[in-house]
C-alpha cells in the first residue's frame, strides 16, 4: 500500500499522470471513449499496447451495421441480431444498440469518417451473414475498419488527448475501498514515458480488443492477446461468455500449418453474391438453411467444416469468379491483392477458404452504461460482454456496439464526474 492508499500490484511505478479516465485500447471502442470524454471535459489519457492504429479496427473489411437503409427499422436489426445469437443474447442490450446505432453512425461520420456512396450521394449498403436485409456501410470497398480507425486517430490528434503508445498494461490500480485508481503500465520506447508507470485516474475504460491469438490461425491481429480479460479477472471483476468465440467461415486458406493472422475475406463477398462449392463446384449451403451462404456465421462454419469432414479436404472454395476484374478492383480491393499476394487469383479461380478464429462473443460483464462489477472500471468493444452478441454475433455488429457503448460509458463517466 502507498501512502496515497492507492494498492499497487505491479513494481513502483517510475513515472505517473493523473487524469480523470484512462482509455485503455485503442479500436473504434476506446478512441470515441477518449473523444467523447475528452469532449465532455474530461481529462482523458488513452494508453494503448502497439501503436494507434494497431489494433483489431483497422482489419474489420464489411463494414458497420445499422438500420438507416430506407424501410429499415431497429426492429428488423433486433430480429436479425436475436436469432443470430442463438437465444442468449440479451434482448434489452440489443435493443439498446439497434435503436441508438443510427445516431452514433451518423456522429462517427460527423467525426470524419467516410463511406461509400452510391450515385445520389447514399450510403451504399451491403448484405451480409444473418441480416434479411442490405444494412451494411463500408467503406474504400473493404477497408470500412481502416477509415473507421484513420478518423478517430485523427480527430484523438487533433484533439490534443494524450497518449502513450507501446504501452503494456500491467495491472489496475485500486484505492483501498476497492475502487479504480488507474492503471501501472509497462512501456517501451516511449521517452519521457518508458518503464514502469502508472496513469492515476478514478476511471478506467477497458477496450482492449479480444484474444484470437489464443487460436493457432485466427483473423486477429498480433495485439489481441486477451490481456483485458485476463486484467479485469485480476481485479476481480465478474466475466461471462468466454465460451462463445466465434470463427468466420472463410478466411484464406493458406495451408494446414498456418499460424497467426491469415487474411480475412469478407462476409461482404457473399452478401454480393459470391457462392461457396467444394472441389466439385457443388454449393453444399443450399438447402442447409433459408439464406444458404448467407447464414448466421456459426451456421456457415459450422457447414465449411462438415463438408471438409465429409470430404477428407482441408478447406472449401468460394468463388466469385463472376464478379469480374472491374468489380474486384473497385469493391474488395484489399481481398483481391491479398489473395494476389497468396497467388491466387479471384478473378479468374475460386479462392480456397477455410474457418478460423475471429471474434469472442463474451468478455467482461458489463451493465447497460458499461460498467463492470469493479467501480470505477468500464468495459467497451471486444473485451466487454454487454449481453448483444449472446452465443454469436451478427455480421458488422462488433464496430457499432464499439461506438454505441463506448458512448454510453463517456456520459456515464461524466454525469458521475460533475
Ligand atoms: C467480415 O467482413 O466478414 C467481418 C465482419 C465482422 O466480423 O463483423
Amino acid at each position: 500500500m502507498s501512502a496515497t492508499g492507492i494498492r499497487l500490484h505491479a513494481p513502483a511505478p517510475g513515472w505517473s499522470l493523473d487524469a480523470d479516465v484512462v482509455v485503455v485500447g485503442s479500436g473504434v471502442a476506446g478512441l470515441t471513449a477518449a473523444l467523447r470524454c475528452a469532449a465532455a471535459g474530461l481529462r482523458t489519457v488513452v494508453v494503448t499496447k502497439a501503436r494507434l492504429d494497431d489494433g483489431s479496427t483497422r482489419w474489420a473489411q464489411g463494414g458497420i451495421a445499422a438500420a438507416i437503409g430506407e424501410g429499415d427499422t431497429p426492429a428488423q436489426h433486433l430480429d436479425d441480431t436475436l436469432v443470430a445469437g442463438a437465444g442468449l443474447c440479451d434482448e434489452e442490450a440489443v435493443r439498446t444498440l439497434v435503436t441508438e446505432g443510427p445516431d452514433a453512425v451518423r456522429r462517427l461520420i460527423e467525426t470524419g469518417a467516410h463511406f461509400d456512396t452510391g450515385p445520389g450521394g447514399a450510403i451504399e449498403l451491403t448484405r451480409e451473414g444473418g441480416h434479411h436485409r442490405r444494412r451494411i456501410a463500408h467503406a474504400g470497398g473493404d477497408a470500412t475498419g481502416a477509415e473507421i480507425s484513420r478518423a478517430l486517430v485523427e480527430a484523438v490528434r487533433a484533439r490534443g488527448i494524450p497518449t502513450v503508445e507501446n504501452a503494456l498494461v500491467l495491472d489496475l490500480l485500486t484505492d483501498a475501498d476497492g475502487r479504480t485508481a488507474g492503471v501501472s503500465l509497462h512501456v517501451m520506447g516511449e521517452g519521457q514515458h518508458d518503464g514502469v508507470g502508472a496513469v492515476h485516474a478514478p476511471a478506467v475504460v477497458l477496450a482492449t480488443g479480444g484474444m484470437g491469438q489464443v487460436f493457432s490461425a485466427t483473423t486477429n491481429p498480433s495485439v489481441s492477446t486477451g490481456d483485458g480479460v485476463a486484467l479485469a479477472l485480476r481485479a476481480g471483476a465478474e466475466v461471462s461468455d468466454l465460451e462463445f468465440v466465434q470463427f468466420h467461415p472463410t478466411v484464406l486458406f493458406l495451408g494446414a500449418d498456418a499460424e497467426g493472422q491469415q487474411p480475412l475475406v469478407s462476409e461482404a463477398v457473399r452478401g454480393e453474391g459470391a457462392h461457396l462449392v467444394d472441389a466439385d463446384g457443388v454449393r453444399f449451403m443450399v438447402g442447409q438453411h433459408e439464406l444458404a451462404e448467407l447464414a448466421p456465421r456459426d451456421i456457415v462454419a459450422k457447414g465449411i467444416t462438415r463438408r471438409m469432414q465429409e470430404r477428407g479436404t482441408e478447406h472449401m472454395y468460394l468463388d466469385a469468379r463472376h464478379f469480374g476484374a472491374t468489380m474486384w478492383e473497385n469493391r474488395f480491393p484489399t481481398i483481391l491483392a491479398a489473395c494476389r499476394a497468396h497467388g491466387i487469383d479471384p478473378v479468374t479461380e475460386p479462392i480456397p477458404v477455410a474457418p478460423a478464429a475471429h471474434y469472442a462473443s463474451g468478455g467482461v460483464r458489463t451493465d447497460p452504461h458499461g460498467r463492470t462489477t469493479v467501480p470505477g472500471l468500464y468495459a467497451c468493444g471486444e473485451v466487454a460482454c454487454t449481453g448483444v452478441h449472446g452465443a454469436n454475433r451478427l455480421a458488422s455488429n462488433s464496430l457499432l456496439e464499439g461506438l454505441v457503448y463506448a458512448e454510453r460509458i463517456a456520459a456515464d463517466i461524466a454525469a458521475r464526474h460533475a
